[in-house]
């Protein structure tokens, strides 16, 4: 195959080019694509015109699959497999959702940075994200590089930071917004996990800061102090020069890896525009504090 790497900015991020997706991939392109991955963290792969059983197909030659998605309200899923997470603002009819609707509510939480599934006990590796349908204006996503900002924390802040655990929790990341409205099956399923606040990240050997909105404490420490220091290092390791923005066009596949970035939307005219975007997630090999370092 006729691949080439361009990169998209100056620390990470890369498309690659010459890749059609829509039949499975060989074993040469699954590692041509997962060392990429390991470089570069983020991966564009333009117009890759994919159904829902062509997408299942590629992300099921990567990896293991996360089981299901953690989302609210699961009784209502618009798509035919259950491993994919809706990221739309659609119905199950494939009308705009309700202003009120608790799942747009709920949904806002993709506008934090925020690493997925940081608050399941064994995290997300890769998540692919497939555009269906892209407003006309708006609704980007950010990546923000988690081992450049690590590599540029002082000394004295790496040493402060290199043993601490956090709790993750969707819980916590919702309440940044004032959305308190789980009942109690979902505080259940949603009760904090704990992982590492500084990771080394198996593909490149280097470390990363593990940040998340889903961070609601630090063990041993009172929560303010936390969510303080928690602040501080979000605000450092989301300074433009560690973040690349994309913007999507139809079919474009963006893989990253959730291990050593944070991502973020960005906001669209939700009540105007439809916005479909299908997402399948790689599992991680264990819970961060099981995981060599
Ligand atoms: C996601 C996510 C951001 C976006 O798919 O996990 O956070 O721009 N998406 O939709
Ligand atoms: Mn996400």
């Amino acid at each position: 195959m006729n691949f080439e790497i361009k990169p998209l900015h100056p620390v990470f991020a890369a498309e690659i080019t010459g890749i059609n997706l829509r039949t499975p991939p060989s074993r040469e392109l699954v590692n041509t694509i997962d060392t990429a991955m390991d470089r570069y963290a983020v991966v564009v792969l333009r117009d890759q015109r994919l159904d829902d059983d062509q997408q299942l197909a590629f992300a099921q030659a990567m990896g293991p699959l996360e089981p299901s998605p953690a989302v609210v309200d699961q009784h209502l899923h618009r798509l035919k497999y259950r491993e994919m997470v809706d990221i739309s603002n659609l119905d199950v009819d494939g009308s705009v959702m309700a202003a009120d609707d608790r799942r747009r509510m709920f949904n806002f939480g993709n506008l934090l940075w925020h690493s997925d599934s940081s608050f399941k006990a064994t995290p997300a590796k890769y998540s692919m994200l497939h555009a269906r349908v892209v407003p006309p204006t708006g609704g980007e996503t950010e990546f923000a590089d988690m081992r450049a900002a690590y590599d540029e924390l002082s000394a004295e802040q790496q040493a402060q930071i290199e043993a601490l655990v956090c709790d993750h929790s969707l819980i916590y990341s919702r309440a940044l917004l004032g959305f308190d409205e789980f009942t109690p099956e979902e505080k259940q399923m949603f009760a904090p996990v704990p992982q590492r606040l500084v990771r080394r990240h198996a593909g490149s050997g280097r470390r990363s800061v593990y940040l998340s909105a889903h961070i609601g404490t630090i063990h041993g420490w009172r929560r303010p102090e936390a969510m303080v220091l928690i602040r501080e290092l979000t605000e450092h390791a989301t300074q433009r020069r560690f973040v690349y923005r994309h913007e999507w066009r139809v079919h474009d596949l963006v893989i990253w890896d959730n291990r050593c970035t944070m991502h973020r939307a960005r906001p669209f005219d939700d009540r105007q525009y439809k916005r479909d975007m299908r997402r399948l997630t790689l599992e991680d090999s264990a819970p961060t504090l099981q995981q060599p370092q």
